[in-house]
């Protein structure tokens, strides 16, 4: 008796354990060189109709001086089940490189950190928005279930660098979480492009009064908002977290490091009136008359400030989304990026949604900018229905042209340089999964004022 007593209380202990174990997850699994780890942001709580755009400072990230292969996210409820985007709508989530005065007494988040300028910076993104907008090194919309973000070998986005840190501060991460549920809305589609009239409101996240022709974006759906729901509806809340699946490599003289560059292509730039990178991040596309085309297409041409060999590189749209490229001065393709809509209801194929954005791995070498190239970027929408709030950003990874060439000659498949132990990375690279990066979203800080129209608000 005593024996099964026991016994079951041990049983019981492990499961207890092991539920626990799945939502606070931190597990370091290390293959071949590659660790992985997964992270749970802090809980939110979200009952239909209702809007979280939380910021949390000092995030769970995987520490030492690292290079990150790559970056996966996903929405989970409590029993770590993915949830489908028809239920929670991913907006965005953003990731932010910051440092912090070590030991500086500064409240746990809630986004206030623009009160303590002297005790933080952003640590930014290579570019090219200026304004402390679209600074994130890594971040995606509802497409993060099936858009790879893996870099490939032997690249890698260096972190933990010490000698990037000002001396007295330390390397940290900040998670904006933008989400929307839509149980029992009234309408998915207006909810999930953030329709100002479905969320009664008249002024944004500020306090600043809208512009009456504001007609939606990310100023009308801001934390704790509500969007409009079916008549008689009666929701129940939950607890939802993002899973943070991080895959990385020591840092070693063996990995090259790449810069991150987000182009949007809302940015004002013009080279003769206006060399500023105001990046407005969202835009409106109208809907077309019969008989008239009805592809939305916006461009917007801007240099990149220091070249090299593109990586990766993908597209951020929103539904509506038709596909979007890349174009270098010369008019050549650079990447073209297009969208996957889902066709069912499981998380990962939601009908009606993009699920995924394809994305481009050059073969190292073959695709180069100039050090202040003109770069063209194209995002076409459908116009068969009137849109708010979507985006046309591109995200690049670029090496440094290597100062000596690679010498590699790829004959049927074999390399005829010496073994070195960085040659088995690629195949394990293989082996994992398909993964990164990141389009990402507007980050912006409270004191950026905007008269009107779009602007991003996350911060
Ligand atoms: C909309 O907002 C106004 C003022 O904030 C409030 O009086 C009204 O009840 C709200 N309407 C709905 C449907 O929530
Ligand atoms: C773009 O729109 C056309 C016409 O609606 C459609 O046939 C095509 O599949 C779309 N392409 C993408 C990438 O969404
Ligand atoms: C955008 O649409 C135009 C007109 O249909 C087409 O010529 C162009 O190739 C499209 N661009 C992309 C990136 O799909």
């Amino acid at each position: 008796m005593v024996h099964i007593t026991w016994s079951c209380m041990v049983l019981g202990a492990i499961l207890i354990l092991s539920f626990t174990a799945q939502i606070s997850a931190k597990a370091v699994v290390d293959e071949n060189g590659v660790k992985t780890s997964v992270f749970l942001s802090p809980k939110f709580v979200m009952g239909p109709g209702s809007v979280v755009n939380r910021v949390y400072d000092n995030v769970d990230f995987p520490k030492g001086h690292i290079a990150i292969k790559s970056f996966d996210a996903e929405v989970v409820d409590e029993a770590g089940s993915p949830v489908p985007l028809q239920e929670t709508y991913l907006h965005h989530w953003v990731v932010v490189r910051y440092q912090q005065k070590i030991d500086a007494d500064i409240p746990e988040s809630i986004g206030n950190l623009g009160l303590h300028q002297s005790k933080y910076s952003v640590l930014p993104n290579s570019g090219v928005c200026q304004n402390e907008v679209l600074e994130q090194y890594f971040g995606l919309g509802s497409e993060t279930r099936k858009t790879s973000t893996h870099v490939p070998d032997p690249y890698g986005i260096e972190i933990g660098n010490p000698s990037d840190i000002s001396p007295g501060y330390e390397e940290r991460w900040m998670l904006n979480v933008h989400a929307i549920d839509t149980r029992e809305v009234q309408d998915k589609l207006g909810c999930t492009e953030c329709r100002c009239d479905l969320y009664n409101v008249t002024q944004d996240e500020r306090g600043q009064p809208l512009n009456p022709n504001y007609r939606g974006g990310l100023r009308c759906c801001h934390d704790h908002l509500q969007c409009k729901l079916k008549e008689g509806s009666e929701g129940t809340t939950r607890a939802l977290y993002m899973k943070f699946t991080v895959k990385w490599v020591e840092w070693s003289s063996s990995v090259v490091p790449v810069r991150i560059y987000i182009f949007d292509v809302t940015d004002t730039w013009r080279k003769e009136n206006n060399p500023v990178h105001h990046c407005l991040v969202e835009y409106e596309v109208e809907p077309c008359n019969s008989g008239e085309d009805c592809t939305h297409i916006k461009r917007a041409t801007s240099p990149i400030p220091k070249g090299g060999h593109v990586i990766y590189a993908v597209a951020h749209q929103h539904s509506g989304g038709n596909g979007s490229a890349l174009y270098g001065e010369d008019g050549r393709l650079i990447c073209a990026s297009v969208p996957t809509y889902g066709t069912g209801t499981e998380p990962g194929n939601e009908a009606g949604y993009i699920v995924g954005m394809s994305t481009c791995y050059p073969e190292p070498g073959s695709v180069a900018l100039s050090d202040g190239e003109m770069l063209t970027l194209e995002s076409n929408y459908s116009r068969t229905q009137f849109h708010t709030g979507v985006m046309g950003l591109f995200y690049i990874l670029i090496a440094d042209h290597p100062e000596r060439p690679l010498h590699t000659n790829h004959v049927q498949g074999q390399t005829t340089r010496p073994f070195e132990p960085l040659d088995l990375v690629p195949m394990i690279g293989l082996l994992g999964l398909v993964v990164i990066a990141a389009a990402g979203i507007a980050y912006h800080r409270r004191r950026f004022q905007t008269e009107d129209g779009y602007q991003s608000i996350v911060m």
